[in-house]
This record gives structure tokens, sequence and C-alpha cells, in this order.
């Protein structure tokens, strides 16, 4: 078995950890992560309810751990999302895209560990100060909103830095290749999203699914478009990685003329869910998703592959070396 701090502090039996997706990611796909042997998470919006946050909850309480993703810039206006979250006392709490120091002694004042998603070398400093128990380098690959570094380089960075806290890698992982070779340099675990999102348990409707599946790697786009048209107050550091598609050909670049009007985000409330408009977040990683799988199912071929290859290759590399 995989032996690492996460699997260790967290009791995996892999250490694989479903990312938080806001609107993605909900109480059944973190029950069927964690039920698999990994972490799962709940991505938590900035328009969220603290009565969404307690349904997740209740629901998730008994499954074993789980995870709670909240957003530092939305916390700014919206605190109650965080005395929600820290009621209903999940294992691990992530901060990320903003300053996470004062919001992180009130987590362990109450017995919860914090994740801290990184993109840099400033912003992983930051977080080491503010005492994040578990660091993200989250690489430009990833789906959803994130930083400019791609995950090799910042990984390699963000390691270096760390010293004793344990660092997951997050962007682009959807092999149990992939999974290997990171533990291989040094990581203590891997954070999923994209590879999650065709899954039935999902709250990605199935003609998103469809999409997902049907994408090819370099059909994704890092983009602002939808942020500015939903006047949300995402920091300009992080842009959202979606699938292209007619919308964001016609105004990625262009968000100043896209706001001269309100004729853009008519269309964009008028088509919600016809995908040629609306967004599905993904990352690079979607080249590599050919089918719907359950999670449980991912979970394990991550997982169980990942231990296949990292021992197969130890006696490849080192034929000479006794067992
Ligand atoms: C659909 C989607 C929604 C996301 N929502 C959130 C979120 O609410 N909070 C968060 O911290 N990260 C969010 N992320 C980023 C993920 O937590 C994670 O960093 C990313 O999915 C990892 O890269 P990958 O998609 O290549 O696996 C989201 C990602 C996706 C694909």
């Amino acid at each position: 078995m995989i032996n690492t701090p996460l699997t260790r502090d967290y009791h995996l039996r892999f250490p694989i950890i479903g990312a938080p997706m806001a609107g993605v990611a909900e109480a059944e796909l973190a029950l069927a992560i964690t039920k698999a042997g990994g972490l799962g998470m709940v991505g938590i919006g900035s328009s969220a309810s603290p009565a969404f946050i307690e349904k997740q909850g209740e629901r998730l309480t008994a499954g074993g751990p789980f995870g709670l993703g909240l957003m530092v810039w939305a916390l700014k206006q919206r605190p109650d999302l965080l005395d929600a979250a820290l009621e209903v006392k999940p294992t691990l709490i992530s901060l990320s895209f903003g300053d996470p120091t004062p919001y992180i002694e009130r987590c362990h004042a109450r017995g919860v560990r914090v994740a801290v998603q990184v993109h840099d070398r400033t912003e992983t400093h930051q977080a080491l100060v503010a005492g994040a128990d578990l660091l993200v380098a989250q690489g430009t690959e990833a789906g959803g909103h994130t930083g400019t570094v791609a995950t090799l380089p910042l990984l390699q960075l963000v390691l270096r830095q760390a010293g004793s806290t344990p660092v997951a890698a997050a962007g682009g992982i959807a092999t149990p290749q992939a999974v290997a070779g990171l533990l291989a340099m040094g990581a203590a675990g891997v954070w999923v999203g994209t590879a999650f999102i065709a899954t039935p348990e999902s709250r990605q409707s199935s003609e998103g699914r469809a999409q997902v599946i049907a994408a090819r790697e370099t059909d994704t786009i890092l983009t602002h478009v939808y942020d500015r048209l939903q006047q949300l107050a995402w920091p300009d550091a992080y842009a959202g990685r979606a699938l292209a598609n007619e919308f964001t050909r016609t105004w990625h670049g262009r968000e100043a003329d896209m706001l001269e009007t309100s004729e853009a985000r008519e269309h964009f409330l008028s088509h919600r869910g016809d995908y040629s408009v609306d967004y599905i977040y993904a990352g690079q990683a979607v080249g590599l998703i050919e089918e719907e799988r359950t999670a449980a199912d991912i979970v394990a071929w991550l997982g169980s592959g990942a231990e296949e290859i990292l021992k197969r290759r130890c006696r490849d590399l080192f034929p000479l070396d006794p067992a």
C-alpha cells in the first residue's frame, strides 16, 4: 500500500483527493470518492447558502472523511460560508484564491485541517507562514480557476519551499502514470478534478459530461469572460479554464467591449445549459477522458495503477539492486 503523509494523516487507502468543484462536486461525488479510499470534497460557490452547506454536511457526516472547498475572495463578502462550513465538522477545509491568513486560525481552533491551493512561490510562502496543513500546487493545466504556472515547474518550486508540510499536486492528472510520477517527485498525493466530471455522481449535466468526453486536450481556454460577465469579484490573478466555445471565441480578449452593452449578458442568461454559450469548466486533462466511469472505478484505477507502476518502475530502473 502507498504510504504518504496524506494517507497517514487522513486514514486513506489511496493518496487521492477529489478536488472541490463548485456546482459539480457535491455530496454524492464526495461520498463515492471517500468510500473508494480517497478523500472526497465539495466545492462551495460564492453564492451558496449556509443551508446548502448544512445539507451537504448532513449527507456526508456518516460517510467517512470529507472536505469542503471555500474561495477566499468570496469569504470577504460572505464570512457566513466559513461559519457554516465549520459547523458541519469537515476533516479538511480548502481556502483558495486569495490570502488565507485571516481564516486559518479559526479552522484550527475547531480542529479542522486547512489546505491551500498555491500558484507561485509568493503564495506558497504566504500559505506556509499562515499555517496551512497541506499545500496544493495547482498548475495552470487545471480545470476551473487557476494561475499561470504549469504543474511540473510549480510542484518543483513548492516542494523546494514546503519543508515538512505535505504537498499535493493538482492540474492535468487523469492517469495512474501521472499519479505515480508525481508521488515519485515527492508529492504526498494528488488533487483531481476534471477526471471526475464525467461520472454519474457528478452534478454536471449529461450533455456537459458528453462534451467533456468529446473534448480534446487543445479545446480549453483560460479566460475571464464568464467572471466579468457575471460581475463576480474574482481577483485578476485567477482566470477560469473552460471548454472553448462560440461565446469565448467571440468575447475572450474583448471583455471591455462585452460589457459595454447588456447584450452579451442577456444572451448568456437566456442560453444557460446551451454550451455554445454557457461554460463547462474543465482542464487540459479532458483530452484523456474517453468514457463515463464511476468515481469508485476512477479512484481504484488511479490508486492501484500507481502502486503497480511504481513497483514495476523500481524493478526496471534498478535491476541490479537487491529486492
Ligand atoms: C468544474 C470545476 C469547478 C471547480 N471549482 C472549484 C471550487 O469551487 N473551488 C476550488 O478551490 N477549486 C475549484 N476547482 C479547481 C479544482 O479544485 C482543482 O484544482 C482542479 O480541478 C485540478 O485540476 P484538474 O481539473 O486538471 O484535475 C474547480 C475545477 C473544476 C474543473
